[in-house]
């Protein structure tokens, strides 16, 4: 059986995924906050949207190709930036860099990557963007963006929604020891989960063993765990405002996105700081459960900033069709996390191009039945959004 016959949805790589992870490592990747309400409502709203098709048009073949930032990219979807996707599964983030650039679609790598800019650019040739959590220290700041410039990053990715920490119970609840005050330490919960999980051990032994923030190591001393928390701590907390937004935009000459925004208020005025796109999102639900559904906001967002500034998407993709949706109702490009972190975590090295031709062929599937060959015609289709 081929894996297109196995797992022909990424739904059905999620009961593997959580049979191969350790319970800590599945929560962090699965979980929201609170409830869990703003996760299931980012795939609820989606799954109500609605397409028309229209017939009688003989062969069609769709173009996925879609511009962006002077660049064209072979499909209208990349990989969300992802924080220690290597805890996830060990390797991630080189093998999720690789599909990217066979594949010729984006992949934004995280500040809190396990991996580093030096050894993904390479791998992510000119399809690397790197997202930025701003650090405190502006020198740190600055050194940052020089390292993703050196390294072949085309694009920036500023993550606005991050304010503070998340609660993300689920986590606790599984014993994630990251975010409690021994992060990353080997609790005697996390060495019996790692044991029972252990063809997710043997790969993070043959990793090294140990689960490293690697874009970060320069600036501080990485010897003992108790650093690593107490740097993300002062570091990564809160400090970004519009005058940080805009010492940014001043030491960054490429394309500048901010992500996580989702009120119109906000959106105008980072367009007027001089942000070249937007990436509507509310972090997969992941920060404040009563944050509506992020395909709720892209029509205010849009009406905010007129039609020409790039609107980005993500939340709640799980598939070819969600991303005809989100494209339907006015998005640009559409970014998916956990998506193809379910695929890595289930298929490891080959997880990402599983999901890449999933979602691919399920795009080009729905553009075949609604009859359209263009992407930018996809609003034409939108029937109901309720
Ligand atoms: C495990 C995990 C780690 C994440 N780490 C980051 C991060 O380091 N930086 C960031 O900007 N967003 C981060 N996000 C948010 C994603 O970039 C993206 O906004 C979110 O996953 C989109 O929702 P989806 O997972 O439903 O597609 C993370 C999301 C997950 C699931």
């Amino acid at each position: 059986m081929t894996l297109m016959q196995k797992y022909p949805r990424v739904r059905d790589l999620l009961p593997l995924a959580k049979r191969r992870l350790p319970p800590f490592v599945h929560a962090y990747l699965a979980a929201g906050t609170g409830a869990g309400e703003a996760v299931s409502r980012n795939e609820q709203r989606l799954a109500q949207i609605e397409l028309l098709p229209v017939f009688l048009r003989g062969r069609v073949t769709p173009d996925l190709s879609t511009s962006l930032f002077g660049k064209t990219y072979d499909l209208p979807f990349g990989v969300s930036p992802i924080g220690l996707s290597s805890l996830i599964w060990p390797g991630a983030e080189r093998y999720l860099a690789r599909m990217a650039a066979k594949a010729n679609i984006p992949y934004a790598l995280s500040t809190v990557a396990g991996d580093s800019m030096e050894a993904i650019g390479p791998v992510a040739g000119d399809n690397g963007w790197f997202q930025l959590y701003a650090p405190n220290d502006k020198v740190i700041m600055q050194d940052l963006l020089s390292r993703a410039r050196n390294n072949g990053f085309s694009t920036l990715v500023v993550t606005a929604d991050v304010p503070g920490p998340s609660r993300r119970e689920d986590m606790a609840r599984a014993g994630a020891p990251i975010g409690s005050r021994n992060a990353m330490s080997l609790t005697p919960r996390v060495f019996w989960q790692s044991m029972t999980h252990p063809t997710w051990a043997l790969a993070a032994l043959q990793n090294g063993g140990k689960f490293r923030f690697k874009n970060l190591e320069p600036y501080y001393d990485a010897s003992s765990f108790d650093n690593v928390t107490q740097f993300i701590g002062s570091q990564l907390n809160g400090s970004l405002d519009w005058d940080y937004l805009n010492e940014i935009r001043a030491a960054w000459d490429g394309p500048l996105i901010l992500k996580g925004i989702l009120n119109g208020q906000d959106a105008t005025r980072a367009v007027a700081a001089g942000v070249d796109g937007l990436i509507v999102s509310n972090h997969g639900g992941r920060q404040l459960d009563a944050v509506p559904a992020s395909i709720d906001l892209l029509e205010a967002i849009r009406s905010s900033v007129g039609p020409k500034v790039p609107l980005l998407f993500d939340s709640g993709v799980r598939s070819g069709l969600d991303i005809a949706r989100a494209l339907a109702a006015g998005a640009d490009f559409v970014m998916c996390g956990r998506a193809f972190m379910y695929g890595v975590a289930a298929l490891g090295e080959p997880g990402p191009d599983h999901v890449l031709a999933v979602l691919k062929d399920e795009l080009e599937n729905t553009m075949v039945q609604l009859g359209l060959e263009r992407l930018a015609d996809l609003p034409t289709a939108l029937s109901r959004q309720s």
